[in-house]
């Protein structure tokens, strides 16, 4: 019996013995793991260190009285951009909307020229990955373009730009709905110009109409209002510089609450040819008070780029023999 119990003990020692060297070795390997862990360690230490500097400054202004800065967010931007069924409308979308992907805090006002909303752009707009609003009016048939009118003949995307207007008026405008003081710059953007990812924070800080030059635009390399000490003092424009405000659409942003107060501005579809910019403007602002953005109009960030109308000749010369491309395929 004696005897049994000693061995017990001498196996339970050796198995402690044992289980002992496992864990000092196990503690040997943790130290070159720890080795090979240095960089994240000290990351981990650097953002402590970040974190109690940053608590301690808190701290200290609550001491100091100071009220704690709640910095408001940056403004939102509203894009409203009018389109219609072409050829290429799906590319101009496509192209459009991974340029907008790059741009935080927008919000893509799409309105379509059309009796109803087409899957079309339906879907492009619900696998975009922004944050849109999709729209739809019929341009009124005595303002609709004919094929052959040239493009000046009447002005494009008039009722779908007054579309975006009252719906940013109607969700945005509505009172006490204020979406806890958020403000927004409201900008026109065609479907088929060129912009620059600068050209969104350019007009972000907008506070009333922010202006800034277009480039490849009204038969110039490029129109620009002329800044001199800081004020937009006169237009550098081929055409009528008379015109109240000679402003391409993609030359300006307003902002949103600019338009909220003036409910009743909006774009004149009956306005003479190049006076369409000039209708929305003249009840918002007047010439000196316009904001003069990248770097005093002194940088082009937005192309009026056009986009060829692709030839159909062989797809129609196959469609006529039975053979045209299958139409279930979206182009
Ligand atoms: C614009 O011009 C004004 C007046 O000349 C000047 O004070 C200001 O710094 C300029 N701004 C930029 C961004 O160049």
């Amino acid at each position: 019996m004696r005897l049994k119990l000693k061995t017990v003990f001498v196996l339970y020692f050796l198995v402690s013995l044992l289980g002992l060297i496992y864990a000092l070795m196990q503690l040997g390997q943790r130290c070159d793991c720890t080795e090979h862990d240095a960089p994240k360690e000290r990351t981990i230490s650097r953002l402590r260190g970040e974190l109690r500097r940053l608590r301690e400054r808190a701290k200290k202004s609550e001491v100091a009285g100071q009220p704690q800065i709640e910095s408001s967010p940056p403004p939102t931007i509203f894009v409203i951009t009018p389109t219609y069924a072409r050829l290429v409308q799906k590319a101009e979308l496509t192209r459009l909307s991974q340029t907008f992907l790059h741009v935080p805090r927008l919000h893509w006002i799409v309105v379509e020229d059309s009796q109803t909303k087409t899957p079309l752009v339906g879907q492009l707009l619900a696998q975009s990955g922004l944050s849109y609003t999709h729209l739809h009016v019929a341009t009124a048939r005595e303002r609709k373009l004919q094929e052959g009118d040239p493009s000046w003949l009447k002005p494009r995307g008039v009722e779908q730009r007054n579309e975006g207007l009252r719906w940013l008026r109607e969700d945005r405008g509505a009172p006490g709905d204020r979406r806890g003081g958020q403000s927004g710059v409201v900008y026109f953007a065609d479907d088929d110009n060129t912009y620059s990812l600068r050209l969104f924070e350019e007009m972000r800080s907008t506070r009333r109409v922010s202006v800034w030059p277009v480039g490849l635009v009204g038969g110039m390399k490029y129109e620009k209002p002329v800044v001199e000490g800081g004020k937009v003092v006169r237009f550098h424009v081929g055409w009528r510089p008379g015109r109240p405000f000679p402003l391409d659409m993609a030359g300006f942003a307003v902002s949103l609450e600019l338009l909220l107060a003036n409910p009743d501005s909006r774009f004149d579809g009956d306005a003479p040819t190049g006076f369409l910019e000039s209708s929305l403007l003249q009840g918002l602002v007047t010439a000196d008070q316009l904001e003069p953005k990248a770097d005093n109009c002194s940088k082009v960030l937005v192309w009026h780029t056009r986009t060829e109308k692709p030839k159909m000749k062989r797809e129609d010369a196959l469609q006529a023999q039975g053979l045209g491309s299958d139409p279930a395929v979206e182009v």
